[in-house]
């Protein structure tokens, strides 16, 4: 095992990637490692000619994967849109790190984010002893992108203010990037193009222009359609990353799964499964994510302090971090639940008492 917390993509999954590049003798666009087709098995699981297992990356609708992958292929850049946790961070790493190779290309908007992160920096030490040169610009990942024909992944795009998003434009349109204090520009090389993230709870902070928005292809990422559909993607990565923790997953982890996404799912959608009671929903969005974090979180407790045995006890305590984040209304949302709902609920009696002990 390395040392390392946490490996890009590519190398995460090299073997995989390398067994679908040996049989993938169908065409490729320019710059492209793998073929579209095999750039879908890489994400949506299968199997490569040789018969390697390709584990799925992205649970759910096909057809969103294939759109993410042919807009790649055109002069179109990529927006994947979505709630918190909906896995869009973790596809965008996966397409690039499938398409070229390289998914380390990053860059996070933010409030603070300025035009020499996007386009180009200065080497202020250089900068002075001998004025602007070729030596004194210091390239960022979108620089770097466009110089090697690679991808670059734009997290949190409308984090930042609409000016800076904005000199994204003339990348995208003309694919060149004006270098003005050397009198040049650079030019990108096939296979360039933007994997861009952006929340939808962050819709407003700074919309994107109208202009940017039409070099966007867009993919709304849903939150899963069905509870197995949820299940199946939590334990998943449960699995997986309790083995990166070298943590012991019990037997009744699966059961536990479920009754935790039978909560996140219910306060989410404000009804009951049955559909027979309508609830209050929370401000958090309850996503994937947070039930994963909340499934490992446990995992640890109860690997550390419990014998490896996990209870409602180890759980119940990041589900309430989970669910009150606004500690007034929030918390009076989970008391309505849990007296009308679970108390009354036989297989959730420990459940019951446990998030009333955490609250
Ligand atoms: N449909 C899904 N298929 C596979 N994994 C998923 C799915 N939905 C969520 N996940 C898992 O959720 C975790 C978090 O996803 P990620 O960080 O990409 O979310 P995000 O959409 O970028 O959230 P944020 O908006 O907060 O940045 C990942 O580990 C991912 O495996
Ligand atoms: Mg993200």
């Amino acid at each position: 095992m390395s040392d390392l917390l946490r490996l890009p993509a590519e190398q995460s999954y090299a073997g995989e990637l390398a067994a679908l590049a040996r049989g993938d003798d169908a065409g490729k666009p320019e710059g492209w490692k793998l073929s579209p087709r095999a750039v879908l098995t890489y994400l949506l699981g299968g199997e490569a000619s040789d018969g390697t297992v390709i584990s799925p990356k992205y649970v759910g609708r096909r057809r969103l994967m294939e759109t993410a992958v042919a807009t790649l292929a055109t002069d179109r850049a990529l927006l994947l849109l979505g709630v918190p946790g909906t896995a869009k961070s973790w596809v965008s790493e996966h397409l690039a790190a499938a398409i070229t190779g390289d998914s380390t290309l990053l860059i996070q908007c933010t409030a603070g984010t300025d035009e020499n992160q996007i386009r180009y920096g200065w080497n202020y030490a250089q900068l002075l002893a001998k004025g602007p040169s070729p030596e004194a610009l210091v390239p960022t990942p979108l620089y770097r992108a466009m110089q090697d024909g690679k991808l670059c992944r734009l997290e949190e795009l409308t984090r930042m203010g609409s000016d800076v998003q904005d000199t994204l434009i003339t990348v995208l349109s003309e694919k060149m990037m004006p270098i003005a204090e050397l009198n040049s520009a650079i030019y990108a090389r096939r296979g360039f193009n933007v994997i861009a993230t952006a929340n939808n709870r962050d819709k407003g902070v700074n919309e994107l222009s109208s202009a940017l928005k039409r070099r966007f292809n867009v993919v709304v990422l849903p939150l899963p359609d069905d509870m197995e559909q949820e299940v199946a993607i939590v334990a998943r990565r449960v699995n997986e990353m309790a083995l990166g923790l070298a943590l012991p997953v019990p037997r009744n982890a699966q059961e536990e799964i479920a009754r935790v996404l039978t909560i996140f799912r219910e306060l989410r959608s404000g009804a009951t499964l049955d559909g027979k009671t309508t609830l209050k929903t929370p401000s958090g969005s309850l996503s994937t994510a947070e039930a994963i974090a909340t499934l490992v979180g446990g995992l640890s407790q109860a690997a550390w302090f419990n014998d490896g045995r996990l209870t409602a006890r180890e759980l119940a305590a990041s589900v309430v971090g989970a669910v009150i984040k606004d500690p007034v209304q929030d918390k009076a949302v989970l008391e309505e639940y849990l007296e009308t709902v679970l108390k009354k609920r036989g297989p959730y009696s420990a459940w019951y008492a446990a998030l009333n002990e955490a609250i």
